[in-house]
This record gives C-alpha cells, sequence and structure tokens, in this order.
C-alpha cells in the first residue's frame, strides 16, 4: 500500500490579502481533509469563501504568530507575496517546525535581486536577455551611449512591479537611469540593470516545486499595461487567461529542458532547497523563450485564473512541495475547460486613486463564476468597499475563451463602485468573436 504523505491536513493559513491569496483559498475549501483555512489578514471578501477566516495579525509579531499557528495546530502554511518570502518568514516558521509552501529567503533572491537573479542564469546557460549591471550614473551613462538602443531600464530589488521602464529616447534611458540611482526606489535602486529590449509574446509558467522535483500548472497569460491594446503605464496586471495555446506540448517540453529544469539543478548546486512555486516569466523570441524574469510566488492573476481548473487535490501538492516528498507525475488538472479573468480596477491606478467606495453586486457567483476580491475592506457596518488599486478579479471557465470572457464582462456589467475601470479586451489574442471596435 502506498503511504498517505499527508497524516493530517485540516488546518491551513495563508498569509497575504490579495485576489491571489483568495483563489488559493478558494481551491484548498474543496478538499474534503481541510477543515479551516486562515488568511493572515485577507480583505473584505476571504470571508465569503467556504472555511474561511481572517486573522488580523502582524506576521511580523513573531511571538504572537508562532502562538497563534501553534494554538490553531496548524498543519500547511502558504506564503502567499514576495516580500515576506524576501524577509526570510519561511526561513522562520521552518525553524519553528512548521511546514511551509513558499521558498526561504535565499531561494526568494530570485525575485527580490534581479542582478542576482541574471548571474544566476548566465551560471545555469539559462536563455535570457543580454543585460548590463551599473551601479553609478557614470557608469550607466557609459553602456546607455556604447549599447545598442532600445535598453530596458530595471531596478534591481523589490519595487511592487514599478522598477521596470522602456523608455523611448536614449535621453530619457540615461534620466531614468539616474532617478533610479538617485533613490527613486531607495535601496531597490541601488543597482540598476540595463537590458537588451527583446520582443515576443509574453507567458507566465508556474512549477510547483518540492526541493528537487516538480508539477507544471497550466501556462497562463497577462496583460501588463493598463489601457487596451497594450497601451499605458505597467501595472501588477489587469487580467489573464489560461491555458495558453500559443505553445505546443513540443515547446513546453522545451521550456522544461532549457529553462526549468535548469534553474532547479542550479538552486540544487547552490544548496538553495526551494520548496514553493517557481514562477517564470518568459518572452517567446524567434530565437526561442527567454526568462524575463523569476519570482518567487504566484502570479497576480494568474493564480485567480487558474485555481478554477485545479483538481481537489491541489492542497495536497502543496504539502507535498513543503514536506519534499513530490512524486513530480502527480495530475492538478480537474477542469478541461479554460479559464478567463478581468480585474475591476480603481480610477487612476497604476498611479493615485481613492479608496472606500462601497461596492454593489447585482450577481451571483457559479459554478463557472467567482468573483475573487483583490483590494477590499469592510466598513464599520460590514459593507464591502473598495481598498485598493486592483480591486475585484472576475473570473470565468468556459469551452472556450469567447464563452468565458463574454461571462466574465456581462458579470462586471453587474458589479459597481465609484470610479470602476477595467480593459475590455482582455484575452484578444484567443477570443475568435473578438472586435476591437465592440469595446
Ligand atoms: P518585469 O517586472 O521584470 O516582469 O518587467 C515588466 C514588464 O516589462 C515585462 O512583463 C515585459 O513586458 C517588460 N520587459 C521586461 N524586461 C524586458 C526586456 N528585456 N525586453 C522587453 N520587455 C521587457
Ligand atoms: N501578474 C504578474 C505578477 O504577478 O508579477
Amino acid at each position: 500500500m502506498k503511504k498517505k504523505v499527508y497524516e493530517k491536513l485540516e488546518n491551513i493559513v495563508i498569509i497575504g490579502s490579495g485576489g491571489r491569496e483568495n483563489s488559493l483559498a478558494w481551491a484548498i475549501q474543496k478538499n474534503k481533509l481541510v477543515q479551516k483555512i486562515y488568511l493572515i489578514p485577507g480583505n473584505g471578501g476571504s470571508e465569503k469563501i467556504k472555511k474561511c477566516q481572517n486573522l488580523t495579525l502582524d506576521y511580523e509579531n513573531k511571538n504572537l504568530l508562532i502562538k497563534t499557528l501553534n494554538l490553531l495546530e496548524i498543519d500547511l502554511i502558504i506564503i502567499g507575496p514576495e516580500i515576506p518570502l524576501a524577509k526570510g518568514l519561511g526561513n522562520f516558521l521552518r525553524s519553528k517546525n512548521f511546514e511551509v509552501f513558499g521558498p526561504n529567503s535565499d531561494g526568494a533572491k530570485l525575485e527580490s535581486s534581479k542582478s542576482w537573479a541574471k548571474s544566476f542564469m548566465i551560471d545555469a546557460n539559462i536563455p535570457t536577455a543580454k543585460f548590463w549591471k551599473v551601479s553609478s550614473v557614470e557608469e550607466s551613462k557609459q553602456i546607455i551611449s556604447t549599447a545598442p538602443f532600445p535598453l530596458v531600464v530595471k531596478a534591481d530589488g523589490l519595487a511592487s512591479g514599478k522598477g521596470v521602464f522602456i523608455p523611448e529616447t536614449k535621453e530619457d534611458t540615461h534620466k531614468i537611469a539616474k532617478e533610479i540611482i538617485n533613490g527613486k526606489f531607495g535601496e531597490a535602486g541601488k543597482i540598476v540593470l540595463l537590458e537588451e529590449k527583446i520582443e515576443g509574446p509574453e507567458i507566465s509558467i508556474f512549477a510547483l516545486c518540492d526541493g528537487k522535483k516538480y508539477i507544471l500548472l497550466p501556462s497562463a497569460q497577462d496583460h501588463k499595461r493598463i489601457e487596451e491594446n497594450d497601451k499605458g503605464l505597467n501595472t501588477g496586471g489587469m487580467g489573464a487567461y489560461s491555458p495558453t495555446p500559443i505553445l505546443t506540448k513540443s515547446e513546453i517540453s522545451m521550456i522544461c529542458k532549457d529553462i526549468i529544469e535548469p534553474t532547479i539543478d542550479e538552486l540544487i548546486k547552490r544548496n538553495i532547497e526551494y520548496k514553493g512555486v517557481l514562477y517564470f516569466g518568459l518572452m517567446i523570441t524567434k530565437s526561442g523563450p527567454k526568462v524575463i524574469e523569476y519570482n518567487c510566488r504566484f502570479g497576480d492573476p494568474e493564480c485567480q485564473t487558474i485555481m478554477p481548473l485545479m483538481d481537489t487535490n491541489f492542497v495536497n501538492i502543496l504539502y507535498k512541495c513543503a514536506k519534499g516528498k513530490l512524486n513530480g507525475d502527480e495530475e492538478v488538472l480537474g477542469s478541461s475547460k479554460v479559464s478567463g479573468c478581468v480585474i475591476a480596477a480603481s480610477k487612476g491606478y497604476p498611479e493615485n486613486y481613492d479608496i472606500g467606495f462601497p461596492i454593489t453586486f447585482n450577481c451571483e457567483e457559479s459554478k463557472d463564476v467567482q468573483i475573487f476580491h483583490s483590494g477590499t475592506s469592510k466598513d464599520k457596518e460590514g459593507k464591502i468597499i473598495t481598498g485598493g488599486g486592483r480591486v475585484l478579479s472576475i473570473v470565468c471557465q468556459g469551452e472556450d475563451f469567447d464563452n468565458a470572457f463574454d461571462m466574465a464582462y456581462k458579470v462586471l456589467k453587474n458589479i459597481n463602485f465609484a470610479g470602476i475601470y477595467y480593459r475590455k479586451d482582455i484575452g484578444h489574442q484567443v477570443r475568435k468573436n473578438y472586435s476591437y471596435n465592440d469595446t
């Protein structure tokens, strides 16, 4: 008889407060073993998910955190965002003998230092854009004047997705590099990367890792820009769809062989035990897939898009990753449908925006319709109000993408808050009936 890896998987904690964490909770509650899911801190919509409870607890308050986790007999902790991962919350919880899904700070460096990630890729021979690392205005001037134009300018450290610029002139390239070096992003910009600009469709690939083996999730495509037709400022992501039909099976095998496996081998070589999700931000260029960035967490809104496709055993797989006991051949997919997500944002996002507006919902969730809260809270009377730049993630599944996105946009017509904004063209790449003039 096969020995069960999960002796007890009743009480789960998810750290984070976004749509990503709510969608993880939603996928996890489907498993019969799970009794209770605590979100620390969660948001205005977390407690509408079955078995879920918010805990307003600061994870930086280490004594209280451990006391609470012990009291609640927590079996598995999932760390959602990059900041606690980079700060070593995983290391700390593991040192207290908790099972954790999410890498230690050494593995999180793949996201928290872009220059470190670049050296890592060079050592492992992983295809990526050419780059120059600079730490003074003089150095950056010299590179910008001699390297082929255009260049992408990136702050080395974490900048909440706002640290990447693609200037249109050499003059602007100088200007932004100088601003970053001079402190626009504080410590995160002490080192600046100047990168060759590469071209092609972007894909997000997620590998659940147990330190040695991995399982792939269906691929997804994000929509980074704020405006339709992929114009305007970069955002955290305005919508997504999954799986992406652009990749054939053989291309996915190539990505595994040339990118995913060398990444895991290099982590092992560096004695980094990576137990969590590896997020590969890829660009499919004419000369093949290249890594644009690594992240040490699930993408948002890709996670909301993928979670409804997961089988009820999803939480077991996260647990096996935490324990280092993945077989490597587990099935995660529980649906043959496709999934699409549209983000409803606050007017002004990704720059300044107001919060605190009441949200009205004249629609219901159903088997194929999920309304995950991204940035919401509750007012004194318990009514749901806006609480962030990205407010709601509307996710629908269908037989095809036309079907899924038609549903999502129908739902959005029945949701309202002051200043609601969403892109009307999410999924245009895969919608047969889509015409930009319809929007
Ligand atoms: P990142 O935060 O590193 O994912 O970068 C944000 C976005 O900037 C990416 O999703 C790409 O659209 C774009 N980008 C980053 N690096 C490059 C590059 N070397 N060439 C072209 N586009 C890039
Ligand atoms: N959606 C992109 C990210 O999570 O970084």
